[in-house]
């Protein structure tokens, strides 16, 4: 089967860089708030070109935490895209303040800038961008609009790491982004994992608060905080990981390339290539298709493994359906959510593995 992810096929040098890195740990005896996270935090903020990285314990946490940091909470309202993961609008609510959905682009799946102009009102406080697939596109037009509008920005990397917009990190354009390193992320832990990455230095000591129970200084507590420490252990595991993920992300570029230049069915369409002096990390590679049930049991019946990013936009959820949204709806969303499929695009996938997607998805009936 060729899966959308292989951890057994890794190199063999990162399991054993990844076991010492355990036993360092352990010898330590600090498992909490110590010495790799503060190492992990400063390589991670050094590689983003950023003045500050907190860890934290996951994505989604990361979010929340950004909002709160900002100031950003009940009678608020934030705009993103309902063409994400859930997190993304779970942590919105969790912070107190109020999801405004906008349409997307139907080239990219990202955040439409004129969908996010007919869902503003005296109340939005922030855009929450999501570089989608690992795309960053349009980062200019993005703060123009922001600061003409006099609200925030704030860019959900979780699927982005390294990923670039003429030359700039993702995450970096903004006063706050936010990253996950669940296992599947192109820089993923083991387990449960994320950081929050600024230039400001306010926002830095709000989050290292937020995260340690708003705690300020041992026993005075500032703020009502949360339990969100990315630990010792998964930290020390991160900095070897991270020794890879240059070398990862040239893979997932050259898989990419070679899906873009095999893959030619009239019935399928592929999303748009990144910008002039833009890089796409591709942590996901979907591509788009009508007869996309079909072509997925097609790939199925060939051993190839397929998901789908995502299947019910939010709007769609159960939970959320009274969710506000642009006025005009949001159609590309849904057709998105009804054709996209990502195929396997993962560093460990061997040349005929490629090969193979490729003629499988051309020979589609
Ligand atoms: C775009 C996006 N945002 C947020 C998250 C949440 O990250 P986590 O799973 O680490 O909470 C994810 C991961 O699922 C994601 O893909």
């Amino acid at each position: 089967m060729i899966l959308m992810n292989d951890f057994q096929s890794e190199p063999i040098e990162i399991r054993e860089a990844m076991m010492l890195a355990t036993q360092r740990v352990f010898n330590s005896g600090h498992y909490v708030l110590g010495e790799e996270l503060q190492k992990f935090e400063q390589i991670w903020a050094q590689t983003c070109r950023v003045a500050y990285g907190l860890g934290v314990g996951s994505g989604l946490d990361a979010i929340e935490i950004a909002l709160r940091a900002l100031n950003i909470g009940p009678s608020d309202e934030v705009i993103t895209t309902p063409m994400t993961a859930f997190a993304t609008v779970l942590a919105i609510i969790r912070a107190g303040a109020t999801p405004v959905l906008a349409d997307i682009e139907p080239d990219t799946a990202l955040l439409s800038i004129q969908s996010v102009r007919r869902c503003l009102s005296p109340r939005t406080k922030a855009v929450l961008l999501v570089h989608l697939y690992g795309q960053v596109r349009c980062m200019q037009e993005w703060l123009d609009f922001c600061n003409s509008n006099d609200i925030a920005l704030i860019e959900d990397c979780a699927q982005a790491h390294l990923a670039q917009w003429q030359g700039q990190y993702a995450g970096t354009f903004s006063r706050v982004g936010t990253y996950s390193f669940y296992p599947t992320k192109n820089l993923g832990a083991i387990g449960d994992g994320g950081m929050v990455v600024t230039n400001d230095e306010t926002l830095a000591r709000k989050v290292v608060c937020l995260r340690n129970y708003g705690q300020s200084q041992r026993y005075h507590h500032s703020e009502l905080g949360m339990n969100s420490r990315l630990d010792e252990l998964q930290a020390a595991l991160l900095i070897e990981r991270l020794k890879w993920l240059p070398e990862f992300t040239r893979r997932r570029r050259e898989i990419a390339s070679a899906y873009h230049t095999g893959l030619c069915h009239p019935k399928v369409r592929l999303l748009a290539l990144p910008q002039e002096k833009s890089s796409h990390v591709y942590h996901l590679f979907p591509i788009v298709c009508e007869h996309r049930n079909e072509l997925q049991a097609h790939l199925q019946a060939n051993n190839i493994q397929s998901l789908i990013h995502y299947p019910i936009p939010i709007h769609q959820q159960e939970i959320c359906r009274s969710l506000a949204r642009d006025p005009h709806g949001l159609i590309n969303s849904e057709y998105h959510a009804n054709t996209c499929l990502s195929i396997p695009c993962h560093p460990q996938m061997s040349n005929h593995d490629l090969s193979q997607v490729i003629d499988v998805i051309n020979s589609f009936k």
